[in-house]
C-alpha cells in the first residue's frame, strides 16, 4: 500500500467499522467515498446505542426512578463531552438539536423573534455566502421574507474561494448577522474565519458558523473562532443520525427567545403565559434525542482517543494524494481549490461532458460510493455553469488504495463512455 507521511493506522481503525467490510454488486469490495454526506459508525458507537436501549432507556429530566436518573446522567454527560470537544466555556452553551439544519434554523428564528439589539427587521441586513449549503441559505431567505430584511452574500472567485475584495460593502453598519460555512461541502474550501469575524465585530454584527464539514475533520475551538454561534451535526462525525449541536455564547442564549415551545423548556406555565427554563433547556422543547446524544458522546470519545489533530493530518495526506492522482485523469476538472493546503477532504469534479449521474453509476457498479448532484449547494453549480458534480469525500479510515481505486474507476468510466 502507498505510504504517506501523517497517515493513521487505517488497518486498525477499519476493524472498528463493520460496514467497511461489506461487499456490494456481487462481491465487489466497498470503497466508501461519500463521507461528506454521512460518515460510517464505529463499533464503539453502535455498542453505546444498543447498551443505552438495553440498560438505561427512560425519559430524561422527568422521573425520580433509577433509569430516569441514569438516562439523564448519560444525556447530560454527552453535553459535557460536546462542550469539551469544542472547547466551550460552559456546558450550558451546548444545545442539542436534530441536525445542523435545525441548529441554523434555530438561530434564524431566535433573531427573527428577538428584541433589540438583536432583532432582524426591514431596516437590517443578513449576510451569507454563495458557497453555503441550502441549510444556511433557506432559513435566512425565510427570515428575510418574513421581516423584510435584506439578504446579501459574498460571491466566489474562479478558484472556489470567497471573494472578500468588497468586504466593507457587503458587511455594513446595517448587518445584524453574518452566517457562513467553515469548510464547504461541495468545494472543500476552508474559509478565512478571522477576516470575516473581524469585519463583523467592527460593525457589531453577530457571527454564525456552519461547522458541519469541519467538526468531524479538525480540532474545533469555538473560543478561538470568536463566533457567536457554531452549528454542526453528529452523523458526519461517526455519530448517529438525529442529533445536531448548536453552540451559542451564554449571554446571547440568556437574552434570545426560544423558537419551539413545549415540555421541559419552561419554568412555569399558566393558561395565559409561561416563563422559560434557563439555556440550554429553553431551546430543547419536548423529549430530546437521548440515545442519539449518547451515541454522539461515544463518537466524541472515539475521535478524541485518536486525536483530532491526527485525523486532520491523515485527511490532509489523503486529500493531497487524491488531488495529485486526480490530476492524472484526462478531462477531469476539480471544482474548488486545486491545492491541498486550504481545502478539506471533499473533492468535487467534472469529467469531460459525461454527466455526473453517469459517472456515479459506473463507479457504483465497481463498488465505489460517491455523491453526485448539486450537493444541496445549487448556487455553486450555477456560479460555475455546471449542472452538477461528482464528489469524493474522505475520512479517517480512507486509504491511498481507495484513491487508486477511484482513479482506476474513473478510467473505466472514460472508456465506458468512449
Ligand atoms: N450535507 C450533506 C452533503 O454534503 C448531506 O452531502
Amino acid at each position: 500500500m502507498t505510504q504517506l507521511p501523517g497517515l493513521l493506522d487505517t488497518e486498525a481503525i477499519r476493524k472498528d467499522f463493520p460496514i467497511l467490510d461489506r461487499q456490494v454488486h456481487d462481491g465487489r469490495k466497498l470503497v466508501y467515498l461519500d463521507n461528506a454526506a454521512t460518515s460510517q459508525k464505529p463499533r464503539q458507537v453502535l455498542d453505546a446505542l444498543s447498551e443505552y436501549y438495553e440498560r438505561y432507556n427512560a425519559n430524561v429530566h422527568r422521573g425520580v426512578h433509577v433509569l430516569a436518573e441514569e438516562a439523564t446522567a448519560l444525556y447530560e454527560g454527552a453535553r459535557d463531552k460536546v462542550a469539551e470537544f469544542v472547547n466551550a466555556p460552559s456546558r450550558d452553551e451546548v444545545i442539542f438539536t436534530k441536525n445542523a439544519s435545525e441548529s441554523l434554523n434555530l438561530v434564524a428564528n431566535m433573531l427573527g423573534w428577538a428584541d433589540e439589539p438583536y432583532r432582524v427587521d426591514h431596516e437590517t441586513e443578513i449576510v451569507i455566502t454563495e458557497m453555503e449549503h441550502h441549510s444556511n441559505i433557506v432559513p435566512w431567505q425565510l427570515l428575510a421574507q418574513r421581516t423584510g430584511a435584506k439578504l446579501k452574500w459574498f460571491g466566489l472567485t474562479d478558484e472556489g474561494r470567497l471573494d472578500l475584495s468588497r468586504i466593507d460593502e457587503v458587511i455594513t453598519e446595517k448587518t445584524k448577522i453574518v452566517s457562513f460555512v467553515l469548510v464547504s461541502n461541495i468545494l472543500g474550501t476552508v474559509n478565512p474565519v478571522e477576516a470575516i469575524v473581524r469585519r463583523a465585530q467592527e460593525v457589531g454584527a453577530l457571527v454564525c458558523i456552519d461547522a458541519s464539514q469541519a467538526a468531524p475533520h479538525m480540532p474545533l475551538d469555538v473560543q478561538a473562532l470568536q463566533a457567536d454561534f457554531v452549528a454542526f451535526t453528529g452523523h458526519k462525525m461517526c455519530g448517529p443520525t438525529g442529533i445536531g449541536v448548536l453552540w451559542g455564547r451564554q449571554e446571547l442564549l440568556e437574552d434570545l427567545p426560544p423558537f419551539l415551545g413545549g415540555g421541559e423548556m419552561i419554568e412555569t406555565v399558566s393558561m395565559s403565559s409561561s416563563t422559560y427554563a434557563p439555556a440550554p433547556h429553553k431551546f430543547e422543547a419536548g423529549t430530546p434525542p437521548i440515545a442519539q446524544a449518547v451515541g454522539l458522546g461515544a463518537a466524541i470519545d472515539y475521535l478524541s482517543a485518536i486525536g483530532m489533530d491526527k485525523v486532520l493530518a491523515h485527511e490532509h495526506a489523503i486529500t493531497e494524494y487524491a488531488v495529485k492522482r486526480l490530476a492524472e485523469v484526462p478531462d477531469l476538472r476539480i471544482i474548488g481549490p486545486t491545492t491541498a493546503e486550504d481545502r478539506g477532504a471533499a473533492i468535487s469534479f467534472t469529467l469531460g461532458d459525461i454527466h455526473p449521474h453517469d459517472v456515479g453509476q459506473v463507479l457504483d457498479e465497481q463498488g465505489i460510493a460517491v455523491r453526485v448532484g448539486h450537493h444541496c449547494a445549487r448556487p455553486v453549480c450555477l456560479r460555475y455553469g455546471i449542472p452538477a458534480t461528482t464528489r469524493a469525500s474522505f475520512y479517517l479510515y480512507s486509504t491511498p488504495t481507495e484513491i487508486d481505486a477511484l482513479v482506476d474507476g474513473l478510467e473505466h468510466v472514460r472508456n465506458f463512455f468512449g
